[in-house]
Order: C-alpha cells, then sequence, then structure tokens
C-alpha cells in the first residue's frame, strides 16, 4: 500500500504491515547516507518544520533528513515568532502554510493539534508531538533501533518507566509494537501511570498488560525504555516536585537487573538515568537519537511518494 499523501498522526493508525515497510525504507535510508551522505530524492520538494513547543533532537533530526534527501525547508522553531502569538488558529497557519511547501511537520502543545492542522489542509502532515497525545515518529524509530539491535521485534517484553501519563512517546510506543505480539509492565507512580484507555485498547488485543511502581520488577525486561518526568504538563509545580525523582536508573540498578537488558530513553534525560550507565554497551539512547534521521527521511519519502 502506497503512502503517499498519507498523515503520520498516530501509531494507532499503523497496521503491522506498515510498521515494518518503514523499517525497511529507513534501512534503505541509512545505506543512502553510510554511501553517497546526500541524495536528491525530493530535490523538487519543500517541507515546513514547524515548532511551537521545544525541541532539540525532533526537529534537528527531521531538518537533517529535509537536507540530506535534498529538499528545501522553512521553519518556525520558536512559537514567539509566528502569527499564534497574535491569537492565529493552527487551522488558518496550517492553511496560510499549505500555499508554500509540500509537505507540513508539526510539534504543538495540545493533544490533537496535529490532527486538526491535518484535516485543515490537503498535503501530508508529519506529527512531531501533540501535548501529550503522541509522537508517532519517536516510536517509530524507537522500532527501528530495537529491530537493528536485538534484531526482531517479536514477542519482547518492554517494561516504561516514568511519566507514563503526560509522556506521549509512551503512548504511541504501546500502539506501534502492539501486532508484534509484546508484553508490556508500566512502571510509574500511581498519579503517572498510562492511561487506562491505552491499557484497554493493548488488552483488547490480547497483549499482557502489568502495572507497577517498583523499577526492580522493570529490570527483569528485555527492553527498558525510561522516560522523563514532564514537567510542563503539570498544574501543581509542586506535585511535579514531589515526583520528579521517582526512579533514578544507576549502573548499579542496572547490574542487579535482567543481563544484557537493552536501556532506552528518547531524551531529553533529566536525572532519571545516571551517566555511569552511558558507556555500558546496552545503554543504546544516543544510538537510537542517531537512528531518527534515517526513520524520518523514511517518513518524508514515503508520504511525498518516492519511497
Ligand atoms: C520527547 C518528547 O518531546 O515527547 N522528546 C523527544 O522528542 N525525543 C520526550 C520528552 O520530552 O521527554
Amino acid at each position: 500500500m502506497s503512502f503517499e499523501g498519507r498523515d503520520i498522526l498516530s501509531t494507532e493508525d499503523l497496521s503491522k504491515e506498515d510498521v515494518l515497510k518503514i523499517m525497511n525504507v529507513a534501512a534503505q535510508m541509512e545505506n543512502i547516507v553510510h554511501t553517497q551522505h546526500m541524495s536528491d530524492l525530493l530535490a523538487d520538494k519543500m517541507v515546513a518544520v514547524i515548532f511551537m513547543e521545544p525541541s532539540t533532537r525532533t526537529r534537528l533530526s527531521f531538518e537533517t533528513a529535509i537536507q540530506r534527501l535534498g529538499a528545501k525547508l522553512i521553519s518556525v522553531a520558536d512559537p514567539k515568532t509566528s502569527s499564534s502569538q497574535k491569537g492565529e488558529s493552527l487551522a488558518d497557519m496550517a492553511k496560510t502554510v499549505e500555499g508554500y511547501v509540500d509537505c507540513i511537520v508539526i510539534r504543538q502543545p495540545m493533544t490533537g493539534g496535529a490532527k486538526l492542522v491535518a484535516d485543515a489542509v490537503d498535503i501530508p502532515v508529519i506529527n512531531g508531538g501533540d501535548g501529550s497525545g503522541q509522537h508517532p515518529t519517536q516510536a517509530l524509530l524507537d522500532l527501528y533501533t530495537i529491530q537493528k539491535e536485538k534484531g526482531t521485534l517479536e514477542g519482547l517484553t518492554v517494561a516504561m518507566v516514568g511519566d507514563l501519563k503526560y509522556g506521549r512517546t509512551v503512548h504511541s510506543l504501546s500502539y506501534a509494537l502492539a501486532s508484534f505480539s509484546p508484553q508490556y509492565l508500566y512502571c510509574a507512580p500511581d498519579e503517572l501511570q498510562i492511561p487506562e484507555k491505552i491499557i484497554g485498547d493493548m488488552q483488547a488485543e490480547g497483549i499482557s498488560c502489568q502495572k507497577t511502581s517498583d523499577i526492580k520488577e522493570a529490570l527483569q525486561a528485555d527492553i527498558l525504555y525510561m522516560t522523563r518526568i514532564q514537567k510542563e504538563r503539570f498544574e501543581e509545580p509542586a506535585e511535579y516536585e514531589r515526583l520528579k525523582k521517582s526512579y533514578v536508573l544507576t549502573r548499579q540498578l542496572v547490574e542487579q537487573g535482567k543481563d544484557g537488558i537493552f536501556i532506552m530513553h528518547p531524551l531529553p534525560r533529566v536525572d532519571e538515568i545516571t551517566t555511569d550507565v552511558d558507556d555500558l554497551p546496552n545503554a543504546a539512547y544516543f544510538r537510537q537519537a542517531h537512528n531518527g534521521v534515517f526513520l524520518r527521511m523514511a517518513l518524508l519519502a514515503m508520504v511525498l511518494g518516492r519511497a
């Protein structure tokens, strides 16, 4: 099935076949980068990269991906410089930008905001993170990293740790891996547990889901997916202060866990992984961030009908 013209808004919309196709194209893109460095696959295309929330990896890897494929880009990196400050609606902004480019990549703070943009325009829209909703490109690069380093996506036990309530990466990851017979362990303080809707959706797929607040249980999984407590989403700063140090993964803790446990994190990290974990061979988080370029090249090429 062709991806041309498709929006990438949520991993809920992706079939197993879709995910496998994206993994294949990302591997082709990685090969292009390693052999030719640059390509002219999208030389006649323009992409808008509109980021209305802070970002380092997602924005810069999209911009790298766009340039490595020879496309041109226009961008908003600071919402204070866009007309949203004057009260312009997302839909009006999207309709305007649609007249300039062939594809829109957007991050903004409202859950469902990327869909609102996609509904307003006819060109493909890629969600770079919508509030505490979804972050599909992150989950797909997570899968690409797992596939590349563990050799399979099938039958893995995945522990997701930290802020599972507000963290959009774990929402997207749960759905993205759901067709590959996983088992999920959701490890969070009660206040920050995974939304019930996600548990219900996973159980409807026959996936075993367990909840815990004890990181020692999470350390028995194949994959330990650590996340940051999402400070910017809390209504009460005191609540954040109380929960911010809920989990700190140290090298000593890793050594008590399952042999070879694969450690991932979407980054940025604050305090939840100590730096003495970084040079363990199974600490994958910086390699994970690097894979974002290949994965985002793949999605751009696919939705623009060139892969
Ligand atoms: C994540 C995000 O923006 O949701 N960052 C990223 O894109 N790699 C995770 C986070 O901010 O905690």
